[in-house]
């Protein structure tokens, strides 16, 4: 099997392991559902990404960790001690990053809805305000300008570019195409650098991208720093930085495993298309920001949940657990695979469909899924749920948001 990402869980003995502690001793003393984290595989993922990064000689990698992956506080005070920044796009994402410690001037704001309030709060953020601005409208620039004359500063800002690139991913999670509501397009990049009002509180200090997430194939990777560096060269103007996005994807099934870029292929995509659209191109050093969400996250958790009860419809069977989609809603909005795994393996296999309590039928882990035979209170974990899995749960049906746990 190529490709292997380290997980915390292992079977000893039939009994599955988290970070070497057996499941059911963790869960004995808890209620379910409830996330599971492990420190020690979200420093392998920041290590690894940022090493790697070095390593394929990336000037001055500054890691913007994408908030919206996973805000749990002490997930970013431990990405923040590891070296981290942040990517984040609300003023409550910010408002995390900073009490996680993260300095202002190692964050990034993105999103296409900041409003006055949000913008205000992060150009008062430390003493000179936040790394960047990534601004995705001409309208948000303008705005900016405003208040940071208002408040007599100088708002750091970089351009979100719209490349126009489909990036072969779920086309809900596909951001970098001119009907997606994301960036702007060069022509209109280009214009607003003319218009000298847009500038007199702003100072262009980056250009960036995003094309979309759970990316595999590193094409439209390469397409878009292809668009990004040509757009650097035309504006003529030294920056500070070019960012990358983020983007990188997963395993979640054996056959993303297979066609799955690692870390080490995409930081080496990243650094030959750097090199050959822009590097060799320029005097300029800018550093390069990554905003890595899932790849740093994803694989470092679970959903741990236990069976309320078994049934049957005829030559259906059902096994239903007290996780729901209001706790992992990942399967039922993009239709995505997450592995369940039981805490106790035995010869005894049943088929059977993997539901939760909401009233939907969408609230379904897995059809026709060969597991062993469960029966009520038996513990399962829903794997790789540390990205996009507790960010999104919401509170539907009236249920609690399940609790964290980082061991
Ligand atoms: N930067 C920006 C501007 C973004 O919008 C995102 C993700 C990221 C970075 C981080 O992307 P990542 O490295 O995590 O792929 N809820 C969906 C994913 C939505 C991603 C939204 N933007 C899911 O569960 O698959």
């Amino acid at each position: 099997m190529k490709n292997i990402l380290p997980t915390p869980l292992q079977y000893k003995k039939n009994k599955l392991t988290f970070d070497g502690l057996y499941l059911d001793k963790i869960a004995n003393k808890r209620t379910t559902p409830f996330y599971l984290y492990s420190k020690k595989t979200l420093d392998f993922y920041y290590k690894t990404f940022f090493q790697s990064a070095v390593k394929q000689g990336i000037p001055e990698p500054l890691v913007c960790y994408a908030v919206k992956a996973n805000s749990n506080i002490e997930v970013l005070k431990r990405l923040k001690k590891l070296g981290s920044g942040a990517d984040v796009v609300s003023v409550g994402e910010l408002k995390k990053a900073l009490a996680a410690g993260i300095d202002p001037q190692r964050i990034v704001f993105s999103g296409v809805a900041k409003t006055e309030s949000e913008i205000l709060f992060a150009l008062k953020s430390g003493k000179k305000g936040i790394y960047s601005f990534n601004v995705e409208s001409i309208e948000e620039l303008e705005l900016i300008n405003q208040i940071a004359k208002k408040e007599k500063r100088i708002a750091r800002v970089a351009f979100r570019l719209n490349p126009q690139v489909a990036a072969k991913t779920h086309k809900h999670i596909s951001t970098g195409n001119k009907t997606h509501k994301f960036g702007l397009l060069k022509i209109d990049i280009l214009e607003a650098l003319a218009v000298p009002g847009f500038w007199t509180n702003t100072t262009l200090v980056g250009l960036s991208i995003h094309i979309g997430s759970q990316l595999t194939d590193m094409k439209a990777t390469v397409a878009a720093i292809k668009e990004l560096s040509n757009l650097a060269h035309e504006i003529e103007l030294p920056l500070e930085f070019l960012d990358v996005g983020g983007g990188l994807g997963i395993d979640y099934t054996d056959e993303e495993r297979m066609k799955l870029a690692s870390i080490d292929l995409y930081m080496k995509t990243v650094s030959v298309a750097l090199k050959k659209f822009y590097f060799d191109k320029s005097e300029d050093t800018p550093r390069i920001v990554f905003e890595p969400g899932r790849i740093l996250v994803g694989k470092m958790g679970v959903l741990v949940s236990r069976v309320v009860r078994t049934k049957t419809s005829d030559n259906c069977h059902f096994t239903i657990i007290d996780a729901g989609m209001n706790d992992l809603i990942r399967p039922a909005l993009y239709e995505a695979h997450h592995e369940v795994l039981p805490e106790t393996k035995s010869k005894k296999m049943i088929t059977t469909d993997i539901v939760g309590p909401i009233c939907e039928t969408a609230d379904c882990f897995g059809s026709k899924k060969k597991l062993p035979t469960l029966k009520t209170g038996d513990l399962v974990v829903i794997d790789n749920a540390g990205a996009y899995g507790q960010t999104m749960a919401s509170t539907y049906n009236e249920r609690a948001i399940a609790p964290e746990i980082l061991i």
